[in-house]
């Protein structure tokens, strides 16, 4: 499968989004980290900032919801135009229900696992997914350091993965960077987010490109 990269905008200039998606014409998505101050105890954005967004970007919108009650939320992300809505599972009272519900509204469904949460209880829901989230640092915020104990997890995610005939998407999340994407790709990841990585590039592009170049070599 080929390498994707979804430049976080937690790490961009909030107060011109629309700049942030021009300054990243290769990226494949923008990841856009929605958190409520209850599920990670952080504040970004909602609704309405990703309607504006999705507006002005050429990029198709990756969000991924950090917040409570996602089953009553994450449908009103498709509406307001993203394209991949992802959920925490550990805050969803219905995967498979919202998944469904996501996917029949036109957008991909994807599911995200914090650091200490395992892949295994969920093995027999993956094929009603688009896309599983391996987070490598606790959500939250931008610019944490990159948690190695996390790659086990992505090798059996992506050996669980395999097993599937759908092409169902891994992707990581949390500290990627030139330093480690060569180990996320090697344990199986396909998909990367990368936030400080990107923007705090000189050249945020060039960065995305590397970033692709880096992730397809293994
Ligand atoms: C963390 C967010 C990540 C974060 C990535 O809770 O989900 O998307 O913005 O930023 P970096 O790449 O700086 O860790
Ligand atoms: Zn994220």
């Amino acid at each position: 499968m080929a390498i994707q990269i979804s430049p976080s905008i937690l790490s961009a200039d909030f107060a011109n989004l629309e700049a942030a998606a021009a300054s990243v014409p290769s990226a494949d998505w923008l990841h856009v980290d929605v958190m409520d101050n209850h599920f990670v105890p952080n504040l970004t954005v909602g609704v309405p900032v990703v309607e504006a967004l999705a507006k002005v970007a050429t990029q198709p919108l990756d969000c991924h919801l950090m917040i409570e009650d996602p089953d009553r939320w994450a449908p009103l992300f498709v509406d307001a135009g993203a394209g991949s809505v992802t959920f925490h599972v550990e805050a969803c009272a219905a995967p498979v229900r919202l998944a469904r519900e996501l996917r029949s509204l036109g957008a991909r469904a994807g599911m995200a696992l914090k650091p200490a949460t395992a892949i295994e209880p969920y093995a027999d829901l993956l094929e009603e997914l688009d896309m599983v989230l391996i987070m490598t640092v606790e959500p939250g915020f931008g610019g944490q350091e990159f948690l190695d104990v996390c790659l086990p997890k992505i090798e059996r995610t992506a050996a669980l993965l395999a097993g599937h005939e759908a092409d169902i998407w891994l992707q990581v999340d949390g500290g990627v960077s030139s330093e480690n994407i060569e180990r996320c790709a090697a344990a199986g990841a396909t998909v990367f987010v990368a936030g400080s990585a990107v923007f705090g590039a000189e050249r945020p592009d060039d960065m995305v490109r590397h970033l692709r170049h880096l992730g397809a070599l293994t």
